[in-house]
């Protein structure tokens, strides 16, 4: 949702808040600002600067502002209570100005605090939860920062992960967190002892340093230059011992493309073998971090799959994997559904969260859910130390690095690759997929890198197919069996990188009702590759062709005939139907990339999203 950075030591303060804003910036875009504890003259002071709009706005008006300090805090917002204005934009400040702090997640109960607050004499600026935060402080101050920060905290209903600052100790930053994702950095070579960060994701602070300690929840740091202190929930002081980030600098960079969702897409070749690799011993699939016995795992008699967005495409895609390779049924629910739906879980069943961030509220609240009706769990992660992968019995990281593209693309086909990974594993645990199966699915894995690469060198070709959508207000996507997930995918690409609204369905479906919505400004986009049901795919796209639909489909090598139904397109190299996915995916990507770019429209933040949702 919202990002947050924090910084104590010798650099230049403006730079290194700033630089982790932008990098945090694919967390929320509508407003942002930072504090600095400005120390010119030995006479602390809290200097805030806030800006409505992208993060650009916020350079803008600190280009010229000489920043003297070394203690500060700073947050890109993405509204949840209160609109976007520069009121609302973090930090929020104590009425004297003594204290500054920026917050992600909601406050339940903000209300009631306001109304007791203001009670008090307390006046409000804003219209957000989280200025009752920094109100409370001010009235519960004990003269230390971290100690009042403990105080306070079982007053707060909901999540957060906040970080404040206080002109009365300008050597300390305080920070805790429920919920919201926060790490802590450590000064690293030559500035350890000298410097530390926080952050809401690694991305902010990897510039400075792999070394990093991720919190947990209800707990509460105090960190110096040369110091970090936690303290746990029942306020004992514990130790941490830092993870160090795998994740290179270049991850967060855009390395010559012009977003980073083209760069995310060019990065799954390396990504698919990336999640792979360690993964595939001979004919075998070995996950080390699934921490459960050979028995549980024999008696796993159904699958439940819980996530949200293109994380529940992946997990649509899982459906038809497990159940034809293991014949164990599977449900797929949307993670905000499934905990409302009283849902029918049994100790023998197997719960699979997939999760990008890990971060994901209703998806996290799923696998509480299904830990409470006593279910064994495994996350598909792939940002480490994240809520999820910490809560699930054993979790397989998805190998994608950090993704900043706020629409999903390399995760969605590390997390298939998962999938496939997982059902190796579970096939030979329970004994359900000959040794000859395992040999034939692995020998098509470790083909799907190279053809991914094909299918990147068809991207201008691709590009120039994206006139199917001038002037085109909606759209609808076709797959069939394991493709539909396909067509689901595709289509939320769509829309929400263009903007062009688009629906999807197993093409047989079309005839009963969204056959009527094809015309001239709703194209039809087909998934046609060679399949089981090719023929009855093949039906369909006749019929949107005798209404005078206008079609683009994606096709095998070599189908001449498609191209005398439909007037566009894709080619695709032959494999498997079962790991076909993988292969027309990366096209529907390039496709949504191009039509989003060719109305020019920023693609790498698209209107009111937040690439983590931390709240429900
Ligand atoms: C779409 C997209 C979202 C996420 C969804 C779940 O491109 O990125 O739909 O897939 O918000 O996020 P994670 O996977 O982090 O749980």
């Amino acid at each position: 949702m919202c990002g947050i950075i924090g910084y104590i030591g010798d650099r230049s303060l403006k730079e290194v808040l700033y630089n982790g804003l932008v990098k945090l910036e694919y967390r929320g875009y509508d407003s942002a600002g930072i504090s600095v504890l400005s120390s010119e003259q030995n006479d602390n002071k809290i200097a805030t600067f806030k800006a409505t709009g992208k993060l650009h706005h916020l350079g803008e008006k600190i280009k010229n502002e000489k920043i003297i300090g070394h203690l500060g805090i700073g947050h890109t917002r993405w509204a949840t209570h209160g609109v976007p204005s520069t009121v609302n934009s973090h930090p929020h400040n104590s009425s004297d100005n003594s204290i500054s702090i920026v917050h992600n997640g909601i406050i339940e109960n903000h209300a009631e605090l306001r109304a007791s607050l203001t009670q008090k004499g307390y006046k409000f600026l804003s219209a957000t939860d989280t200025e009752v935060i920094v109100h409370l402080l001010d009235d519960n101050y004990t003269g230390d920062l971290a100690e009042t920060l403990r105080k306070i905290l079982p007053l707060l209903e909901g999540t957060y992960a906040l970080a404040c600052i206080s002109v009365k100790e300008p050597d300390v930053l305080v920070c805790a967190r429920k919920g919201s994702p926060l790490v802590v950095g450590l000064g690293k070579g030559e500035n350890e002892n000298k410097e530390n960060f926080i952050a809401s994701d690694v991305s902010a602070i990897l510039e400075y340093t792999d070394q990093v300690i991720f919190l947990d929840d209800n707990e509460v740091v105090a960190i110096k230059k040369d110091q970090v202190k936690v303290w746990d929930e029942n306020h004992n002081l514990k130790t941490i011992a830092p993870t160090t980030i795998e994740w290179t600098l270049e991850t967060a960079e855009k390395g010559g493309y012009a977003h980073f969702t083209l760069k995310e897409i060019h990065e799954q070749p390396k990504v698919i073998s990336d999640t792979l690799k360690g993964k595939i011993k001979g004919n075998s699939a070995v996950i080390d971090e699934i921490n459960l016995s050979q028995e549980e795992l024999e008696n796993i008699s159904k699958i439940h799959i819980v996530a949200c967005g293109t994380s529940y495409h992946a997990g649509l895609t899982g459906k038809y994997i497990i159940e034809s390779e293991l014949r164990i049924p599977v449900e797929v629910d949307v993670a905000s559904e499934f905990r409302y739906n009283n849902p029918i879980i049994s100790s023998t069943d197997l719960v699979i969260l997939i999760s990008q961030s890990g971060e994901t509220a209703d998806t996290l609240a799923g696998l509480r859910e299904a830990k409470k009706a006593g279910a064994k769990t495994i996350g598909i992660i792939n940002v480490m130390g994240s809520n999820i992968s910490r809560e699930a019995d054993g979790t397989i990281y998805t190998n994608a690095g950090l993704e900043v593209g706020v629409a999903s693309t390399k995760a969605f086909t590390a997390q298939l690759i998962a999938l496939y990974i997982l059902t190796l594993f579970l096939g030979e645990k329970k004994a359900s997929i000959s040794e000859e199966r395992r040999a034939y699915m692995i020998e098509n894995l470790q083909k799907l890198p190279k053809m991914a690469e094909e299918i990147l060198k068809m991207e201008s070709t691709i590009a120039e197919k994206v006139s199917i959508f001038d002037g085109a207000i909606s759209s609808i996507f076709i797959g069939r069996n394991i493709n539909t997930a396909i067509a689901c995918e595709g289509s939320l690409k769509l829309k929400e990188i263009s903007y062009i609204h688009a629906e999807a369905y197993p093409s047989g479906e079309l005839k009963h009702g969204s056959l009527a919505l094809i015309s001239d400004v709703c194209p039809l986009v087909a998934i046609a590759t060679k399949s089981s049901t090719y023929d009855k795919v093949k039906s369909n796209i006749e019929e949107v062709k005798a209404r005078g639909g206008k079609i683009i489909t994606l096709a095998t090598v070599g189908d001449k005939e498609i191209a005398n139904i439909s007037g566009e397109v894709i080619y695709v190299p032959e494999i498997d139907e079962l790991f076909s996915p993988i292969v027309n995916v990366i096209p529907m990507q390039i496709l949504a990339y191009y039509t989003a770019t060719s109305r020019d429209l920023d693609v790498d933040k698209p209107r009111n999203l937040a690439k983590s949702v931390t709240v429900e």
